[in-house]
């Protein structure tokens, strides 16, 4: 089945120019004009931008944390994601101290298989480095194609991870092709500071900020970049959400360490007031790292212009309001952390990023699907328009306005952080692997049809894209 999309622009990481695009077999045949007929499907795609589909590099789907389960699985979660212009996730499967890692990639392939509507693959949590995790790597690695491995830093006695651990799991990935991820912020200062703060009295959802301060995350960043130099390893820091943190990235590459580091939307247009909130609506803007000073907004944006950051994750871990976030009422430490934001990324980035001037339209694909495939494994089978690529593809209305809203959103959460923001640009029609998963705004996908991707390990091009024509 071919299909040919016409009279759009298409926009990569390096290009913009206007060309049809023919699709065969789910991948990218030809680019170029005049491409001939024998389409059995022509789509117009006039006014529009024809983007390569974002990849969401950051999400915790149908995951058990802070009590509760996250209110999207990989159905509802992969729905709003193609909604909103991704056309793929990473999602973070947590394991068990003591099992065997290979169980825990288990229960990810169980929650996903039969539900996803877009492709996705797994990063792995690593929570202890002993001889059965030692040997259990290189073989994960090479039959699951997992290339990413996760330390927590913070959240103690629950998924933190001391720094041996960290510096040893540097040392594996080094030796394998691996790329470590680190939530950085120190657990055990934000341990005795949260219990401070219930001691004195201090419950409301404002503490869970006050008692995570910038410093904390400065700190344990630069801590992860020193032992990553240390190893002479790679290192990925997820979730940026100040300036003391994107100094020391921004140090650490300056020595020529390998480091990288992610921010996130809500990071970029929501700042600390938010938890102040009446009613207890402040904790649905509870996450970790906390909302920041509305000044470290204008650091994040530049950061991401000059290159000391380098993509966008969404960190979708959404909780209802209703019943989830409640839990916390009388106790800020018992709000479950995170937020519903796997369907804005995109469109929120474009709208606050493009359209207001403060990056390009092609560091916008960088930031939001090209440079993500290429640190995760991806590319070019993922994250360009390339002859050869996957035909995950995002047909997009730049002028098109909308309001964020719960009301309107896909996402099975009950509120939505961004209520009320307008947005300019908008997906229109998503492709994934040739095959469309919305269609002139509304889902036509299928549970199941989503496949899971095995990841070329760090630093190892994939295979040239195939030529298919
Ligand atoms: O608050 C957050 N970020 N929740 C999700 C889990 C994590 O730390 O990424
Ligand atoms: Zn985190
Ligand atoms: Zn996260
Ligand atoms: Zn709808």
């Amino acid at each position: 089945m071919k299909k040919l999309i016409t009279n759009g622009t298409i926009v990569t990481a390096a290009d913009m120019y206007e060309a049809d695009l023919l699709i065969e077999d789910g991948k990218i045949a030809a680019i170029g004009k005049n491409l001939g007929t024998g389409a059995e499907e022509v789509i117009d795609a006039r006014g529009a931008y024809v983007f390569p589909g974002g990849i969401d590099p950051h999400t915790h789907l149908d995951m058990p944390f802070g009590g509760t389960v996250t209110s999207d699985d990989f159905e509802t979660g992969t729905i709003a994601a193609a909604y909103g212009g991704t056309t793929s996730i990473i999602d973070f499967c947590l394991t068990n101290k003591g099992e065997p890692l290979k169980n825990a990639i288990q229960t990810w392939h169980e929650k996903s298989k039969s539900k996803a509507v877009i492709d996705y693959g797994f990063h792995l949590m690593i929570s202890e480095v002993n001889e059965q995790v030692l040997e259990e790597i290189p073989l994960i690695i090479e039959e699951e194609g997992i290339t990413s491995f996760k330390v927590f830093m913070a959240y103690k006695n629950v998924f933190q991870a001391d720094d041996e651990t960290l510096f040893r799991t540097l040392l594996t990935a080094k030796e394998h092709g691996a790329l470590v991820m680190v939530h950085a912020e120190n657990g055990d200062v934000i341990d005795f500071l949260v219990n401070k703060a219930l001691k004195e009295g201090n419950t409301a959802p404002i503490y869970h900020a006050l008692t995570r301060p910038p410093e904390v995350e400065g700190e344990a960043t630069g801590r992860a970049a020193q032992l990553t130099g240390i190893a002479g390893s790679q290192l990925y820091v997820v979730h940026v959400s100040c300036a003391e943190a994107v100094e020391k990235i921004d140090e650490a590459r300056k020595k020529g360490y390998q480091v990288w580091g992610e921010t996130c939307p809500q990071y970029l247009v929501l700042d600390q007031s938010y938890l102040e909130k009446p009613n207890f609506e402040g904790a649905k803007y509870v996450w970790s790292p906390p909302l920041r000073e509305k000044w470290n907004q204008e650091v994040l944006w530049n950061a991401l212009k000059n290159g000391q950051l380098q993509t966008l994750g969404s960190d979708q871990c959404s909780f209802n309001f209703k019943g989830q976030k409640e839990l916390g009422v009388g106790d800020f430490t018992k709000i479950p952390n995170g937020g519903p934001i796997i369907e804005d990324r995109f469109s929120l980035f474009f709208s606050e990023g493009v359209k207001k001037g403060r990056i390009s339209i092609n560091q916008f694909v960088d930031i939001v699907s090209t440079r993500i495939a290429k640190l995760f494994g991806l590319f070019p089978r993922k994250g360009t328009i390339a002859v050869g690529s996957d035909a995950d593809i995002v047909i997009f209305d730049p002028n098109k306005e909308r309001v964020i809203s719960a009301e309107t959103h896909h996402m099975n959460v009950d509120y939505s952080a961004f209520e009320g923001m307008k947005v300019t640009g908008e997906p229109i029609s998503v492709l994934s692997r040739g095959e469309f998963v919305i269609r002139e705004k509304e889902f036509v996908g299928k549970p199941g049809s989503g496949q899971y991707l095995k990841r070329a390990r760090f630093g190892s091009q994939e295979k040239p894209a195939e030529k298919v024509r």
